[in-house]
């Protein structure tokens, strides 16, 4: 199975810097790597980045979000068959930056991956829990129920189209990582998860990205780990020197088992 590694821009970059990013990332993804590298640029540059890319088969586009509706009267969303109608394949759906600074509730959540789906996009669900849930113990309760929330009435064959990332809030942008280990323990419950849910054969074709902190040096101890399946990386993914070092690690932990 082909990893991903995944660049989330968040808030950051203006056009200019955003094409040089993007030509910068396409000159340096090799096309016959062995990871799916997706960028995941503010809204109001996908379309002209998306259209101006030079062809690189190893790279795609992602929303960072999307709408829980469909079109109508909705004034700022844009819906998940626009993201498709411009040539976006996959969507970040429930960030914790989502959930806890704009409130973007477990319903909304939901109906955001239903959306996806319904709309031909990958969803990349994201989950993940806080420091004290963290401290206390909290921490598989917490995704376990997020995950349950989110794919509810989520078929078979839809899971083929649902992308994981677990991103633990207390390592997002705090250069705190989870250890490989932490995060070994995590993506493997998330895949026990799957297991039950939807059964062996879903569950071992299902990638789970780890997210937070995630940098050159130690991209390639966490991508090492049987269960972690590539990286969502936020602040190393604004650097092109440092993403693609991460997507060559996600390259060579690959090679390493084969
Ligand atoms: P950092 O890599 O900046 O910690 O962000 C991770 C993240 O939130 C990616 O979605």
């Amino acid at each position: 199975m082909r990893n991903i590694v995944a660049g989330n821009w968040k808030s950051n970059k203006l056009m200019v810097e955003a094409r040089e990013l993007m030509v910068a990332v396409s000159k340096g993804v090799s096309i016959d790597g062995l990871t799916d590298v997706i960028l995941a640029p503010p809204a109001p540059f996908l379309s002209a980045l998306v259209l101006e890319a030079p062809e690189n088969k190893s790279i795609s586009w992602a929303g960072q979000q999307c709408s829980g509706y469909e079109m109508g009267a909705y004034t700022g969303e844009f819906t998940a068959s626009m993201l498709h109608s411009i040539g976006v394949r996959s969507v970040l759906i429930g960030h914790s930056e989502r959930r806890d600074k704009f409130g973007e509730s477990e319903e909304m959540v939901a109906m955001k991956v239903r959306s996806a789906l319904d709309s031909g996009l990958t969803a990349i669900l994201c989950c993940g829990e806080n420091l004290g849930e963290r401290e206390s113990g909290g921490h598989f309760t917490r995704v376990m129920e997020q995950l349950t929330h989110a794919l509810h009435g989520v078929s078979e064959t839809e899971m083929a189209d649902v992308v994981l990332a677990y991103e633990p809030i207390w390592a997002i942008g705090t250069g705190r990582t989870a250890s490989a280990d932490q995060a070994q323990e995590m993506h493997h419950a998330i895949r026990e998860f799957i297991k039950e849910n939807w059964g062996e054969m879903i569950a071992g074709n299902t990638r789970i990205l780890y997210g937070g902190s995630c940098k050159p040096s130690n991209a390639g101890e966490i991508f090492a780990q049987p269960d972690v399946n590539g990286g969502l990386i936020g602040g190393a993914a604004l650097s092109a020197a440092d993403f693609l070092a991460i997507v060559d690690a996600s390259d060579q932990s690959l090679r390493e088992i084969q």
